[in-house]
C-alpha cells in the first residue's frame, strides 16, 4: 500500500510551515511535484526551497511531472476543470504505480488542502478506480485567508456573524444571498468593481507572506482603482499574481 501525505505548506512565507508538515516531510521517501510551466516558476522553486529547508533527516527523491494544460476557454468551466483534474490524477497515479509498494509520497499543496485546492479529491478519485492501492493523510496548513486577515490585523467574521468564501467568478455573478462579509479568491478580474458605488470596504492582499507582499484596504469606491493599477503593474513584473480579499458592507 503506497503511503501518500498531502501536506499543507501555508500560502508563501516558510514559517507558515507547522512542526506536523516538517515531521510529515522527513517521513516523505519522494515528492511529487506538479510542475505549472514557466508563470508559475516561483511557486514550484518555493515548494523546492520549503523541501531543501525543512526535510532534512533522510534523502529523498523529486518527481517532476508536468501539469496537464487546461481549457479556460471551455463554456463548460466546471467539465473543463473535471477533464483537466481526471488527466492530473491519471498522471499522479502513473506516477505512483512507480514507486515501491512501501514508498511514502509527499504532495506539497499551497496554502490549505481543503481550500481551493484538488489534491483530496485527485487522491480519492485515484483510490476509487482501484489501479493502485494507496492511503492517505492531510497535514494543514496556513491558508492565504488566514495570512489576509493577519496582516490586515482583522476578524474575519463580525461578532457571530458568518462568513462566504467564494470566487471572483461567482462573485461576478452576484453578491452572495444571507452574508455580509465575503472573501473571494481566484479572481482574475476583480469582480469586486462591481459593487464600487456599495457601502463596501476592502482588504485586499497579494503575494500574502512573500517578499512582494501588497496590501490595501480602504473602502471600495475609494481604492479599488488603486489596487487595479497595483495589480497590473505586479503582474506585468512578476508575470503572475495571487490575491485574495475580503469584501465587508457596512
Ligand atoms: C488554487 S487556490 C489555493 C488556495 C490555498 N489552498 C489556500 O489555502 O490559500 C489559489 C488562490 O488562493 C489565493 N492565494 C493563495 N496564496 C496566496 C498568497 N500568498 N497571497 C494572496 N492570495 C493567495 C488566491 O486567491 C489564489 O487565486
Amino acid at each position: 500500500m503506497r503511503k501518500v501525505l498531502i501536506i499543507g505548506i501555508g500560502a508563501g512565507d516558510p514559517e507558515h510551515v507547522t512542526v506536523q508538515a516538517v515531521n510529515a516531510m522527513n517521513a516523505v521517501d519522494v515528492f511529487l511535484v506538479l510542475d505549472k510551466g514557466d508563470t508559475t516558476a516561483d511557486l514550484t522553486e518555493a515548494r523546492r526551497a520549503i523541501c531543501e529547508r525543512f526535510a532534512t533527516q533522510r534523502p529523498y527523491r523529486t518527481v517532476v511531472i508536468a501539469d496537464p494544460p487546461r481549457d479556460r476557454t471551455a463554456a463548460d468551466y466546471e467539465g473543463a476543470v473535471r477533464d483537466w483534474r481526471d488527466e492530473r490524477a491519471r498522471m499522479i497515479e502513473e506516477a505512483l504505480l512507480a514507486e515501491a509498494e512501501d514508498a511514502v509520497v509527499g504532495i506539497l499543496a499551497w496554502g490549505d488542502p481543503a481550500l481551493y485546492d484538488g489534491t483530496i479529491r485527485i487522491l480519492d478519485t485515484i483510490a476509487a478506480r482501484g489501479n493502485v492501492a494507496v492511503d492517505y493523510a492531510v497535514i494543514p496548513g496556513i491558508t492565504s485567508v488566514q495570512v489576509l486577515t493577519a496582516r490586515h490585523r482583522i476578524m474575519l467574521n463580525r461578532v457571530a456573524g458568518p462568513v462566504h468564501i467564494t470566487t471572483g467568478r461567482r462573485l461576478a455573478a452576484g453578491w452572495p444571498d444571507g452574508c455580509d462579509d465575503v472573501v473571494v479568491m481566484l479572481d482574475a478580474d476583480l469582480a469586486c468593481r462591481a459593487y464600487r458605488d456599495e457601502d463596501v470596504d476592502i482588504y485586499w492582499g497579494a503575494y500574502l507572506g512573500t517578499p512582494d507582499e501588497l496590501l490595501v484596504a480602504g473602502r471600495l469606491g475609494k481604492v479599488v482603482d488603486e489596487i487595479d493599477a497595483v495589480r497590473r503593474e505586479a503582474r506585468a513584473r512578476k508575470g503572475w499574481i495571487m490575491d485574495t480579499y475580503l469584501l465587508r458592507r457596512v
